[in-house]
């Protein structure tokens, strides 16, 4: 690329020349991505800046705290409530929404966010990163409820994730395709360095979390073991697998150089749809995925049309390379 273009650059000629940004929007972007510099400060700094180990606390989802979930947490919310663009927002760490104070003006989005995301990789020094959803406010009432953030995926206005790794990067849809940027950090700004992101629909590398194996459902373990058998199985090629145990770090491979990543449900916990979340989890990087050419599912439906009926619903996850994925669902449909 001749000429660096930054974040603020790429937002302002999608507002100019797509529309498909209005300047609130464009306002809440950038903040969103001003509180991952600064959670990213904090990352790099690690044991120096005292932001390792445990906070000592629980979540709503029954998960211990670490310092930096809860550090992330309130860098974002202190970054996005004072701007005027935000009603609400909600959070993996929050157990209800949190209402932009009245002191400040409100607007009409809502942003939901995991802070942090791969907590169990931040004290051993492995990409970690943070995921983020905007929904607008459904018009018409005054005032915001948890209800008004039960929307579907595909209501999405902007979507994307930060990965705190060798590189700080950026990535991001508003709906017309996904656009990733990097982190300069003698600049303090995020450049583009790549516009148009598109994964593979044909891919050799699967990411699951085997120790699981025993726990899952038929289909699942029919995919899987169909891979595994490689050149000489059905499948007729030979298959590599990767699990970083960060969310954000295998999608971010996968859009780079495609793949399929799975957490499915399994018979651990069988009345839990699955681990992952569907509003601040699996709907950003669905939609992000799908923005690349590729697609996302729950096994039965595609994750962008599942209806929430609560903001910290699980959901079985498949996403990635679209052959794939078709693949595992096609498994799961009755014969
Ligand atoms: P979080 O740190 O936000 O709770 O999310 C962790 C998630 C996800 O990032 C990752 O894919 C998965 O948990 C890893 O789970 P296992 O440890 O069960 O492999
Ligand atoms: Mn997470
Ligand atoms: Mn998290």
């Amino acid at each position: 690329m001749s000429q660096r273009i930054s974040l603020t650059r790429y937002l302002v000629e999608q507002q100019r020349m797509e529309g498909h940004i209005p300047s609130q929007l464009r306002l809440l972007l950038e903040v969103v991505a001003r509180a991952c510099k600064s959670i990213s400060q904090a990352v790099n700094k690690g044991a120096l800046g005292g932001v390792l180990g445990t906070a000592g606390s629980e979540n709503v989802q029954g998960e211990v705290q670490k310092k930096l979930d809860i550090i992330a947490n309130e860098v974002l919310i202190e970054a996005n409530e004072w701007g005027g663009h935000l009603a609400a927002m909600a959070s993996e760490e929050m157990d209800g929404i949190y209402v932009v104070p009245n002191r400040y003006p409100q607007g009409e989005y809502l942003l939901l966010f995991d802070p942090l995301d791969g907590s169990s990789n931040i004290d051993v020094n492995v990409s970690i990163g943070t995921i983020f959803s905007v929904l607008k406010k459904p018009e018409g009432d005054s005032g915001v409820e948890e209800s008004d953030f039960l929307q579907a995926g595909n209501q999405q206005v902007a979507a994307g994730y930060c990965v705190y790794g060798p590189q700080t990067t950026l990535v991001l849809t508003v709906g017309d395709g996904v656009a990733m940027f990097t982190l300069d950090r003698e600049q303090g700004s995020f450049v583009l360095t790549e516009e148009n992101m598109r994964l593979p629909e044909d891919t050799q590398e699967f990411a699951i979390n085997m120790s699981n194996m025993r726990h899952w459902d038929t289909p699942v373990k029919r995919y899987i073991d169909e891979c595994l058998q490689g050149k000489e199985g059905p499948r007729g090629k030979d298959f590599n697998m990767r699990w970083i145990a960060s969310m954000v770090a295998d999608v971010h491979r996968i859009l780079t150089r495609g793949g399929v990543f799975m957490y499915p449900w399994d018979k651990r916990e069988p009345e839990k749809a699955g681990k992952l979340r569907l509003m601040y989890e699996a709907n950003p990087m669905s939609w992000l995925i799908e923005q690349a050419g590729g697609a996302a599912t729950n096994g039965k439906q595609r994750i962008l049309d599942i209806q929430p009926t609560k903001l910290h619903e699980r959901v079985s996850v498949i996403l990635g390379s679209k052959n794939e994925v078709e693949r595992v669902t096609r498994y799961h449909s009755p014969l």
